[in-house]
């Protein structure tokens, strides 16, 4: 299986990423490995400070590429599971609703680089002003995007919820436990 779990900054991606994995594998008895992007050529794009968007979305579809190269298409051709955080949906969320380029025009594009889809996608959606929050929390020096603050995170979460094709679970009222006992019913029927 290929899962992606989507959703703005300090929503609980990498928590419930590594329970995920966990529970997975024991229910499975199938590797699993967890993943993240960007990951390739994470530290020159999260430091590029005043880049146009469309740059960074030519890095963003770059950093993908190897990274489906050398990790993802390698670890799903050994038949093992893989969780991935943040995909192409991020690009969607953060290029065109954050950083105003065209969904449209962006979709089109991420579909002629014929990245494969993930088998589950899941978004774990939170109210902005609490992930926010969060996010000051558990930073001293914030990257590129966490820096440009609470109006990014609301246009890229409600660009989020105009996508299709996820588990969207509702996080901003939710114990971590009981987020994970949602993801682990929903899986239940895929599995
Ligand atoms: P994170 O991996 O710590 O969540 O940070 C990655 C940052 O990069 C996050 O703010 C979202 C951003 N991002 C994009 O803007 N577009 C993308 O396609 C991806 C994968 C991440």
């Amino acid at each position: 299986m290929f899962i992606t779990i989507e959703g703005i900054d300090g929503c609980g991606k990498s928590t419930q990423s590594k329970r995920l994995s966990e529970w997975l594998e024991g229910r499975t008895h199938v590797k699993t490995i967890r993943t993240y992007e960007p990951y390739s050529f994470r530290e020159f794009i999260l430091s590029s400070r005043g880049i146009s968007p469309m740059s960074e979305l030519l890095l963003f579809l770059a950093d993908r590429a190897e990274h489906l190269k050398r990790i993802i298409l390698p670890e799903l051709n050994e038949g093992h599971n893989v969780i991935c955080e943040r995909y192409n949906d991020s690009t969607l969320a953060y290029q065109c609703g954050g950083h105003g380029l065209n969904l449209s025009y962006v979709k089109n594009i991420i579909a002629s680089c014929k990245f494969p889809e993930p088998d589950v996608k899941i978004l774990l959606e939170i109210n902005p002003e609490l992930a926010y929050s969060r996010v000051l929390e558990r930073h001293n020096s914030q990257d590129k995007f966490e820096s440009e603050g609470l109006s990014l995170m609301k246009r890229v979460s409600d660009c989020y919820l105009n996508l299709e094709g996820y588990i969207v679970i509702h996080c901003s009222d939710m114990k971590e436990d009981e987020v994970f006992a949602k993801i682990k019913l929903e899986l239940e029927k895929r599995l």
